[in-house]
């Protein structure tokens, strides 16, 4: 099947979340499974300078009268086949440095609804065969920066054309991209577009509930984040719609690429290891030393090494990290963290490892490499996020033997199992799980993954289960394809025009 993935971010070219590793490693997994899969970009510099050989496609006008370009190269990643890409060539709207989607002083781009616009229509361009040489079958789009693809598709579809069909896939409700209502007319959309059923949100325009209300199969990125957004606590207004259209919503976990995220063989660590290896996992160790040595933490291989590898903002529930570090730390623990975000909890991080150097470690910044080490070095993984769509350092950490600490939500109930006494002795348990969103309950977890620690050999097994726990992406990419044949027949079924 004819595939066309969209997305504003993509492993390794440009990353600021776990959207660009699920954009990395599904068009590989599609084409690892016969599917002919192509991607779709903004012309961001990361992206300009990454995709090979890029040569001029076709023109197309902007809604808003504008003339622009579209490339076409591929994305050539060691040892992978090849990519091939489109890139919205538009200088003008996307050739600035630093964050895709905000500027120096973080504030979202004044004119972002004309930038991600232009990505959808781009994207229902190609639907419509901009693209003599290819036509999708299927266009699927990623989070708001996507979302108007479908809306765009959907309107489209009236007149005589191909019918393609459309999935649009949500990694975080939280994240609507919500603009004033006056720039609804530089859109091209036509007046039905904005109501409550279209993209109109309480007097604003949603680019998400353009992807919501219009694709052909909507898709998220957990089971439990499916079901849990269709509620009102956890559906960001939008759980009307998403109840509403709830019958062709599915949960697709995310999955690991193995390419990137393998023990075994990761150049950023300075032993690899792989389970199950003797009983001291020598290469793990030494990892862990290393890490320590590097980061000025005491040279202490019988300390649990606590990591976290995160954005830093109010959903990873890292208030419950800094409430608890007294405790973790009085229990003989060390925690490593690697993050940037808000800068309250940057200043936070940083006074508690000023306070106590030898034992808490905290990078402000971005750093694929040390994110690595990381996993590697790590006893446990905390995540103890307040909502999590899906979540995929828990996953890195399972692979890497550091076992993951979670609050039971979203994706992280879906891919972890507590280390309890009936799941040890079945060989499901594989990390450390707490319910309320409270420091108590954390706490609980926190001592619970001491409490292990001190058993040895049930850290081992517990461990080991972790590590083998398997995350493959074949088996996302089929419940995908699943997903598109339906978006397909949905699309080529005669259907009504869009409300
Ligand atoms: P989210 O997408 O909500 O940020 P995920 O857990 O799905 O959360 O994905 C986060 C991704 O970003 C992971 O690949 C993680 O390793 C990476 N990451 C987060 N912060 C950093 C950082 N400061 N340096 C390097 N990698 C990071
Ligand atoms: C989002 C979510 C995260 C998910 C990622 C990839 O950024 O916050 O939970 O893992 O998308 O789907």
């Amino acid at each position: 099947m004819r595939v066309l993935q969209v997305s504003a971010e993509l492993f390794p070219l440009l990353k600021t979340g776990g959207l660009a590793d699920v954009a990395g490693a599904l068009p590989l997994a599609l084409m690892a499974a016969g599917q002919d899969a192509r991607v779709l970009l903004p012309g961001f510099p990361a992206i300009v300078a990454g995709v090979r050989g890029l040569a001029p496609v076709a023109a197309f006008s902007a809604p808003w009268g504008e003339r622009f370009g579209l490339l076409q190269g591929r994305i050539e990643i060691d040892g992978a086949p090849p990519i091939p890409a489109y890139v919205v060539d538009a200088p003008a709207l996307f050739d600035r440095p630093g964050n895709p989607y905000e500027d120096a002083n973080r504030q979202p781009y004044g004119d972002n609804h004309r930038r991600f616009a232009l990505l959808g229509w781009a994207a229902a361009q190609l639907a419509q065969g901009l693209d003599p040489a290819w036509l999708p079958e299927v266009v699927h789009a990623h989070d708001w920066h996507a979302g108007l693809a479908p809306a765009y598709m959907a309107f489209a579809r009236g007149v005589d054309g191909p019918r393609v069909g459309s999935v649009f896939t949500v990694h975080n409700l939280a994240y609507q991209g919500l603009f004033a209502p006056w720039h609804f007319p530089e859109l091209g959309l036509p007046a039905p577009a904005f109501q409550m059923n279209g993209l109109e949100y309480h007097g604003q325009l949603s680019f998400m509930k353009g992807g919501l209300a219009y694709a052909d199969r909507l898709t998220t990125v957990s089971p439990t984040y499916a079901r849990e957004i269709q509620t009102p606590d956890q559906g960001c207004g939008l759980d009307g719609l998403l109840r509403q259209r709830g019958g062709v919503l599915d949960g697709i976990l995310n999955a690991v690429d193995d390419q990137v995220w393998n023990p075994a063989a990761d150049p950023a660590l300075v032993q690899g290891y792989q389970a199950p290896e003797g009983r001291h996992m020598t290469g793990k160790a030494r990892c862990k030393s290393v890490l320590q040595h590097q980061l000025g933490l005491a040279a202490r291989p019988d300390a649990p090494l606590f990591i976290l590898v995160s954005r830093l903002t109010e959903q990873k529930g890292l208030r419950l990290v800094l409430q608890g570090l007294d405790a973790l730390l009085a229990q003989g623990g060390q925690l490593a963290l690697l993050g940037s975000g808000e800068a309250w909890l940057e200043d936070a991080f940083r006074q508690r490892a000023a306070a106590a150097p030898d034992a808490v470690s905290v990078t402000i910044g971005y750093n694929e490499t040390l994110a690595h080490q990381l996993f590697g070095a790590g006893d446990v993984t905390l995540v103890p996020s307040l909502f999590e769509p899906c979540g995929l350092t828990q996953m890195y950490g399972l692979k890497y033997g550091s076992l993951p600490l979670v609050r039971r939500v979203g994706g992280l109930a879906d891919t972890v199992v507590d280390s309890t006494l009936e799941d040890m002795a079945s060989g499901e348990a594989t990390g450390f799980v707490f319910d309320r969103f409270d420091s108590a309950d954390y706490d609980r977890a926190v001592r619970r993954a001491f409490a292990l620690y001190q058993r040895a050999p049930d850290w081992r097994r517990v461990r080991g289960h972790a590590m083998r726990r398997p995350a493959d992406w074949a088996t996302a990419a089929a419940q995908y394809v699943a997903v598109y044949r339906q978006a397909l027949a949905a699309a080529q079924a005669p259907t009504p025009l869009p409300h």
